[in-house]
């Protein structure tokens, strides 16, 4: 075998190696009644990687037609072997890629979450003075009291929602099939990014779609879409000059397409011809501190859950940025 040619055994029980009485060749011919076998290498550059077997319970030797026949087949599982092989490292490199540069992009927010987790906190100690001060009132204000505890819990809700969203983003989790509420994926990227846009002097308006397909799917990897998509927008308008700010998100349900279609707008600078036919490349950026990973990635995310993903200049100013994922449909593929 390791010489790298088919190994033919007419009748194993006639083999030296069985008339050695070797275990296996034994356990072979008697337990597994193995008479006539061929064994066929697998080869990938002159190395072994493995062989194929086939066997026969009769003694019936095979055919030299039949040995081509299997070793062209053995070439073909070598092949098929190496390429899911390369695909599975392929899908490892991307998913760290994509890990990193999701830990890029929120490093980036760091300063504006810590912001944005400080105003709860700060209402929930402003509330909670109040709740004593009615409590301490002879006789106790219980109704405004109530009020107080009930507006601490939203705050505290609110806090909870973005360091939630923030947890799901940063861990590695291998992506999960589930069905994804669009509405709610993006509040919570919008919470993750908004101080980010007030500290920019950007306006945020969203429009969520009151009803929208299901889409199953993971739920991650399109926020990690969003959350790219709003800081390049974001970052876009910092550098701009005196105009308008502003940042609009929509999402809509797109019947023809059966999906949900997710846009982020913005009324930067722009985009050149030259960056327009550039933009989805790997390591394209044109920020001092950027990856130039961050539109590749998302591209490819949008593609793999079978959607699109492509950017429209606006006039007066700005980009648009647009992608679409269509819903499940009812086989579940
Ligand atoms: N909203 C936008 N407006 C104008 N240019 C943009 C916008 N989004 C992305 N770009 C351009 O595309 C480039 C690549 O973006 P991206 O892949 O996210 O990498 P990075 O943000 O690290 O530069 C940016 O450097 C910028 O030149
Ligand atoms: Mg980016």
């Amino acid at each position: 075998m390791e010489s790298g040619s088919p190994v033919h055994i007419a009748d194993l029980a006639a083999h030296e190696a069985y008339l050695r009485r070797d275990p296996l060749v034994v356990a072979l011919v008697e337990l597994a009644d193995v008479r006539t076998c061929l064994f066929v290498p697998l080869l990938k550059d002159d190395e072994l990687i493995g062989a194929l077997g086939i066997n026969r319970e009769q003694v019936q030797p095979i055919t030299d037609r039949q040995i081509n026949l299997v070793t062209d087949f053995a070439a073909q599982t070598t092949i098929a072997l190496e390429s899911t092989r390369r695909e599975r490292q392929y899908r490892e490199a991307q998913m760290a890629l994509a890990h990193a540069n999701r830990i890029a992009t929120i490093g980036q927010l760091t300063a504006s979450i810590a912001h944005e987790l400080k105003q709860p906190l700060a209402a929930v100690v402003i509330d909670g003075g109040g709740a004593l001060r009615w409590l301490a009132r002879q006789p106790p204000d219980l109704d405004e009291a109530r009020s107080s505890v009930e507006r601490i819990i939203k705050h505290a809700d609110r806090a909870t929602h973005i360091i939630g969203g923030l947890r799901d983003l940063t861990k590695q989790n291998a992506p999960r099939a589930e069905v994804v509420d669009f509405n709610e994926a993006i509040v919570e990227v919008i919470a993750l990014t908004y101080s980010e846009a007030v500290k920019t002097g950007v306006t945020v308006s969203t429009r969520l779609a009151p009803q929208l397909p299901r889409v199953q799917g993971d739920r991650v990897q399109p926020q990690q879409v969003m959350l790219n998509l709003i800081v390049n927008a974001i970052q876009a308008m910092s550098g701009s000059g005196g105009g308008a700010r502003e940042l609009q998100i929509s999402i809509d349900a797109v019947p023809s397409e059966g999906g949900v279609r997710v846009g982020v707008r913005d009324t930067g600078p722009g985009l050149s011809p030259e960056s327009l036919s550039r933009l989805f490349e790997p390591f394209y950026t044109t920020k001092p501190e950027g990856m130039g990973m961050g539109l590749s990635i998302c591209r490819s995310i949008i593609e793999a859950h079978g959607g699109r993903l492509w950017a429209i200049p606006c006039e007066p100013q700005g980009a648009l940025f647009q992608f679409t994922i269509p819903a499940t449909r009812a086989d579940g593929s």
